[in-house]
């Protein structure tokens, strides 16, 4: 009887605990929220049994009764939120499983308010836990998510604890295998916000689709009183307008105003305020449009390329996940340095301080989820796994100007089932967000000839962009290969070269045929620029990367040592000569364009 009373609080509290994450709350600049970074006491525990032991109730040693406690927080290590386990223990750097985070932290009640507690992000399968009680779970490594607390705190001392588990998994989205480092934790801020009853939950606020002269969008309110007047202004442009919510709480809106509007070369925040009877919201917004003709990306109307450069979201010099103002100031920095216009943010969406760096900075921006090589494309769990990651993606970035693009997947081999699933993500995205342009980095190519290749990936069809990822020079042929070869599209849509890279040791030196050398990786940049300056439909690059990377597919000794070397400067800053192989052909192009438009 014992027995079947403890698996069946078990299951209870097993179903209990896979309440998903409140509707996302986004602008949490722009919220009253107190921090929850900091040192976080931990336990690894790579055989998941802190599900049985209850870690989450936080126990303590003393306070066994029946059978012992076998855990103490309190007297454990600990680790620092935000930041991934790897890199912070040596002996984690390789570690993939379940690890038990908690922290403390006081709490004052408020009448009238709301509390949320709210993740950056958190790699990869999440439990959350308040004062022993299940919150929920989430599952994808890279987007936020939060719950509801109200209610549920305590009055002083409140205990949160994660279980936060890396392992990968065959239906995960990405899969099992990444060129990436499976950085796992607590990887970006944690928060508590605190809302109003009644409050603003999310808005959109964009230039309407072909008319410039408009901004549209809409406003989110959650809470009791969700008809109450909403008002929004932006008071440089002098708008001003009150609204009124229909019973969902949602109202949408157009305001006829003439902004200045937003371009890498000035890019032109405004200070929005959306505002109710109990709430008051501010956020910094441009306004822009952006649109294909063609084979021409047009951005407010003109013709734009974009000179960019592919990234990923390590942190320079300490190494691990990036995830502060200051790790995106140093990477958006090299990109600037470089004479971009434009980043290609990879394989997953990227932190906010990187987005909102990226809109102030005048830096355009393609954002991806994780939908990496191949996953598994029948499995409806992942498909609604990918949505999920798109939709909270595209919540949180939304009204980010500089974000052009989202990119549904990258590198994914082709086949009906793979077709399929992602031009369901094509249709989502654009449900979602009408205003952006839809792209994939694609490598599926059919020969037209020797040295001619033919982009024909028939999820062409479903996209506004396309990438074209390829590496000759590298993985196949030479780099002066790229003299004589050609590519082109099936489809009459601009092309992005979103990757062509080769692997160089910072300080190797050799001639330009030995690989692995700084002057092979020059080399090869020199015949792939003028290789991909002459594709029909060229839009744009973004080369394969900016940084070295960690690759757990990587251990050339000596060279890699779990390094992915592509990097146009090394994981220590240290710039290789292809850097500025490509931020001279940048600065041409940039001359050649100001020549142009006199
Ligand atoms: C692939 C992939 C990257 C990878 C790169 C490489 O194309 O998109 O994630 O790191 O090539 O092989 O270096």
């Amino acid at each position: 009887m014992k027995a079947l009373t403890a698996i069946l609080s078990f299951l209870l509290l097993a179903a209990l605990a896979a309440a998903q994450p409140s509707p996302l709350i986004t602008n949490l600049p722009g919220r009253t929220s107190t921090s929850l970074d900091g040192a976080w006491h931990i336990i690894v525990d790579p055989y998941e049994s802190g599900l049985r032991a209850r870690y989450y109730e936080n126990a303590k040693p003393q306070d066994a009764r029946t059978s012992p406690i076998e855990y103490d927080f309190a007297a454990s290590e600990t680790l620092k939120v935000p930041g991934d386990w790897n890199s912070q223990k040596e002996r984690l750097f390789f570690y993939e499983g379940p690890v038990w985070y908690q922290r403390s932290f006081s709490f004052k009640a408020r009448d009238h308010a709301r509390q949320f507690v709210y993740f950056g992000a958190a790699n990869y399968y999440t439990r959350v836990y308040l004062n022993g009680k299940p919150l929920g779970e989430h599952e994808g490594g890279f987007t936020p998510f939060n719950f509801e607390v109200t209610g549920k705190l305590v009055e002083g001392e409140n205990s949160l604890v994660a279980e936060v588990n890396n392992a990968r998994r065959a239906n995960g989205v990405p899969a099992s295998n990444t060129d990436w480092w499976n950085y796992g934790g607590l990887t970006r801020d944690v928060s508590l916000i605190e809302v109003p009853d009644t409050f603003v939950r999310d808005y959109s606020f964009q230039l309407a689709k072909g008319s410039p002269g408009e901004v549209a969008g809409w406003v989110q309110l959650d809470g009791s009183a969700q008809t109450q007047p909403v008002t929004i202004e932006i008071p440089d442009a002098g708008v001003r307008k009150t609204v009124t919510p229909d019973a969902t709480g949602r109202v949408d809106f157009r305001l006829p105003t003439k902004l200045t509007l937003w371009t890498p070369d000035d890019p032109k925040l405004y200070d929005v305020v959306i505002s109710t009877g109990t709430d008051k919201l501010h956020d910094s917004i441009g306004f822009r449009t952006v649109e294909v003709q063609g084979t021409q990306l047009l951005l407010n109307g003109k013709p734009i390329f974009l000179r960019g450069i592919s990234m990923h979201e390590e942190a320079p010099n300490r190494g691990g996940r990036a995830y502060s103002p200051d790790d995106a100031q140093t990477l958006l920095g090299w990109a600037k340095e470089l004479g971009c216009n434009f980043v290609r943010l990879t394989h997953y969406p990227h932190n906010e301080n990187a987005i909102r760096l990226a809109d102030r900075m005048g830096l355009l921006v393609w954002s991806e989820i994780p939908v990496y090589w191949d996953i598994a494309w029948k499995d409806p769990e992942t498909l609604a796994n990918a949505e999920a990651q798109l939709r909270d993606m595209i919540a949180r970035d939304r009204n980010r100007a500089a974000v052009i693009f989202w990119s549904l997947s990258n590198e994914t081999p082709v086949s009906p089932e793979r077709t399929i699933f992602l031009q369901k993500l094509a249709a989502d995205a654009r449900q979602l967000d009408s205003t952006r342009l839809i792209t994939s980095a694609l490598n599926h190519v059919t020969d037209a000839g020797p040295e001619k290749r033919v982009l024909d990936d028939p999820l062409g069809e479903s996209l506004d962009v396309l990438g074209l990822n390829e590496y000759l020079g590298w993985y196949f042929g030479h780099p002066e290969d790229a003299d004589r070869w050609q590519w082109e599209s099936k489809y009459a849509k601009p092309i992005i070269v979103s990757e062509f890279g080769a692997d160089a040791l910072y300080g190797k030196h050799g001639d330009a045929s030995a690989r692995w050398t700084e002057e092979y990786q020059a080399n090869l940049y020199v015949h792939q620029l003028g290789m991909v300056a002459k594709i029909p439909g060229l839009a744009g690059l973004s080369p394969w990367v900016l940084m070295d990377f960690h690759s757990p597919r990587r251990p050339l000794p000596g060279i890699q040592d779990y390094y992915n070397r592509k990097g146009l400067v090394s994981n220590l800053g240290q710039h290789k000569p292809a850097f500025y192989v490509l931020q001279k052909f940048y600065k041409e192009m940039n001359e050649k364009k100001a020549a142009a438009a006199q």
